[in-house]
């Protein structure tokens, strides 16, 4: 069965789907994995990080998004045509085993989902709303991408900054998560407070069988150099007295303009500049999280 992953940070512009896009690839292209990026962002940045914005216009004329899905999930529709494996475009890239489920810049309707909601717990007597939300965030994701997880050997999905249903709903379905941040100190607050949500959301889903999802690393993203290197050197120091050691990635992302000018290739930058400092940092990142992935299964495997 597939390992899945989910990149979360309440913060917008940390580099979630950058480490999203490069990680898939490096996996696909360097390590023979298999692997499926679920684009759950309604910015569609890791989409268009993959395929073209024309491409991505075909996909949506024909519905083939992840928009799809979920408006089955949330009005059930027995004429429905399409299954996931439809929808999931491979080989993106031009790389084997490197697949994109397209996200959508409308993903869902918030007032459907609560009326339907509230229509179940209606129908449903002795059972309280609450109890049919909890449920339904528990399951959304983890139901649909069911008939898929054994195809790959990772699924990541690349949350929305915040801490909407959709990125709950990742993570509820994930084994592991990844935190991409900058070492600033709000953003040490924001992983603090993340951890606070996750931890209340395993409380809260308890007795079900899934949340065990673990944190499997911070990684940051560093500047090079100048007075804001020094200075991030300074509150990394902070950080590693703040987290465990196996909490953090060694190797940090640097701050470099090829990552940045790769999104207007629509290609992760790992394919579009491959010596560039970054992709040497994304691809050493990639090796150390297999390293993490398999310490965890082993331990894991020890405990049962
Ligand atoms: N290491 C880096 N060096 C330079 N620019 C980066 C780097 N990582 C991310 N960026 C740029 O920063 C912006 C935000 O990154 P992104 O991955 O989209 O963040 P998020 O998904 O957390 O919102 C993007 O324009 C991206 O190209
Ligand atoms: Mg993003």
């Amino acid at each position: 069965m597939g390992t899945i992953i989910s990149t979360v940070n309440m913060k917008g512009g940390v580099g979630k789907t950058t480490l999203t896009v490069n990680l898939a690839t490096a996996l696909a292209k360097y390590h023979n994995k298999r692997v499926l990026v679920l684009d759950l962002d309604s910015q569609i940045s890791a989409t268009l990080s993959l395929i073209s914005p024309h491409e991505f216009a075909k996909f949506r004329k024909k519905r083939r998004t992840l928009s799809y899905l979920l408006d089955n999930a949330i009005t059930p529709n027995p004429w429905k045509k399409l299954a996931i494996q439809d929808l999931i475009c491979p080989g993106v890239c031009n790389i084997d085993g490197l697949e994109l489920l397209p996200g959508d810049i409308e993903l869902y309707d918030e007032y459907l989902v609560s009326e339907m909601l509230h229509n179940k717990a209606v129908e449903a007597t002795g059972k309280d709303f609450e109890k049919v939300w909890d449920n339904f965030e528990r399951i959304l994701i983890k139901d649909l991408i069911k008939p898929i997880v054994h195809d790959y050997d990772f699924i990541i999905m690349d949350c929305a900054p915040g801490y909407n249903l959709l990125t709950r709903s990742g993570i509820a379905a994930s084994n592991y998560y990844l935190l991409p941040a900058r070492p600033e100190p709000l953003s040490i607050v924001g992983i603090q407070l993340l951890e606070r949500r996750i931890a209340n959301l395993k409380k809260h889903h308890e007795n079900t069988e899934v949340l065990n999802i673990k944190l499997l690393g911070i990684a940051f993203i560093l500047s090079a150099g100048g007075l804001m290197g020094r200075y991030y050197k300074q509150v990394m120091k902070r950080v590693r007295d703040d987290f465990a050691p196996d909490q953090l990635f060694n190797q940090s992302i640097p701050m470099d303009v090829n990552v940045a000018k790769a999104v207007d290739l629509f290609t992760p930058v790992l394919l579009a500049m491959p010596n560039s400092s970054g992709s040497k940092a994304f691809l050493k990142l990639t090796e150390e999280f297999l390293t993490k992935i398999k310490v965890n299964e082993q331990q894991l495997a020890s405990a049962n």
